[in-house]
């Protein structure tokens, strides 16, 4: 796990302002004590400050006054949030009157402060289901310029180091787009790359998945994939990638050789897009129980600014990890915005 080390040292070197907006769940006042311990990010609590700082006490915690703590129902901008939160909405109905109601929900509240430039990221979901976190975000932060969706891509840190990178891959799309249609398959896996050598530093090597390895079937769901390959390649024309081809055609050289030969992906493949939701989110579930991988993420992609869901049955610890992965992302999207 040097990887994540490393990612905490980029973070610390430039820190970040991380908001959370369950501010009085345990496991994130347990990860935003460390986080401040160790200097990993500047936190932003959401919540009650006095029930904030009972639960800390409570905890053992003595780092959270480090945190600043924002009262959703009492703080100096609200006005000026729910009058931004009105603006935006706008032509999608909101009412001054709804902004004013809505600007104190926590998770419409913290992608404010995003979208208002009073902080850089975003995680959240050890309470909150992936549909309430992602709402605000897709509706407020948005799609990052030249991108149209925003899909989750997972690490996953396998115990088998013959495939992937010394084991670990990465997944995608495991978290947001139920059905995804050829261009939105192809984003995702272009957005899969980028987030795959942004945070991993490996170059990456694109499987886009299906149930058939270049012809050995044929269906409709199998042309979808061919077609999002070809539309990927158009995308980014230097990507390494290669479909359709099956799980063990991407991942075993013996297999990718004999079923997919030449191909510089079959057998070496890193990156594994696959053709839905219902099969990413199950295979990296599978993985991670069966397997006994580490699965970190998801980390969204293709946002405007960095907002990460997390599993309700998240530890402390990944909540640490993720806020650390947030800010890399953060400073990723900050110096991409630099170069112009
Ligand atoms: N990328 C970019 N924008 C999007 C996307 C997307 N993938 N999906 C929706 N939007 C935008 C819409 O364009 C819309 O914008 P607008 O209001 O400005 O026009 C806004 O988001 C809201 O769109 P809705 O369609 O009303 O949102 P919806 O209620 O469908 O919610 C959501 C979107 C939450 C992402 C939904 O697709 C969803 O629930 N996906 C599955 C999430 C999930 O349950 N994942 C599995 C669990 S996660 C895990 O196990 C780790």
């Amino acid at each position: 796990m040097d990887l994540i080390e490393d990612i905490i040292a980029r973070a610390k070197a430039n820190r970040q302002r991380i908001v959370l907006p369950e501010g009085t769940e345990e496991r994130t006042l347990k990860a935003a004590d460390r986080l401040l311990a160790d200097r990993v990010a500047d936190i932003i609590l959401i919540g009650n400050p006095a029930e904030i700082r009972e639960l800390a006490a409570g905890y053992g915690l003595c780092h959270i006054e480090k945190a600043a703590i924002v009262d959703p129902a009492d703080h100096p901008k609200k006005e000026a949030y729910a009058d931004l939160l009105f603006r935006l909405r706008e032509k999608r109905g909101m009412t001054p009157g709804k902004a004013a109601v809505l600007v104190e929900d926590p998770l419409y509240l913290g992608c404010l402060m995003i979208k208002a430039g009073d902080a850089d990221g975003e995680i959240a979901g050890a309470r909150n289901t992936t549909g309430d976190v992602l709402r605000p975000a897709l509706q407020l932060v948005k799609t990052a310029p030249g991108m149209s969706c925003v899909s989750g891509a997972f690490l996953m840190f396998t115990k088998n180091e013959r495939y992937g990178e010394s084991g670990l891959l990465v997944f995608a799309d495991c978290a947001v787009i139920p059905d995804p249609t050829v261009s939105e398959l192809a984003e995702i896996a272009v957005a899969t790359a980028a987030t795959t050598l942004a945070i991993t530093g490996m170059e990456p090597r694109v499987a886009m998945l299906s149930f058939s390895t270049k012809g050995s079937a044929t269906h409709e769901k199998i042309d979808k994939v061919v077609e999002a390959t070809r539309l990927a390649k158009e995308m980014a024309p230097h990507l390494k990638i290669d479909g359709e081809l099956q799980a063990d055609a991407a991942l075993v050289p013996s297999v990718g050789a004999q079923k997919a030969p030449g191909s510089e992906i079959a057998g070496k493949a890193n990156v594994l897009v696959f053709p839905s939701l219902e099969v990413g989110n199950i295979a990296y579930k599978l993985v991670q129980r069966l397997g006994d991988a580490e699965a970190v993420g998801p980390v969204l992609q293709g946002m405007a600014a960095p907002v990460n869901d997390l599993s309700r049955g998240c530890s402390s610890d990944d909540i640490y990890k993720m806020v650390a992965i947030t800010a890399n992302q953060s400073i990723g999207i900050k110096a991409a915005k630099l170069k112009g």
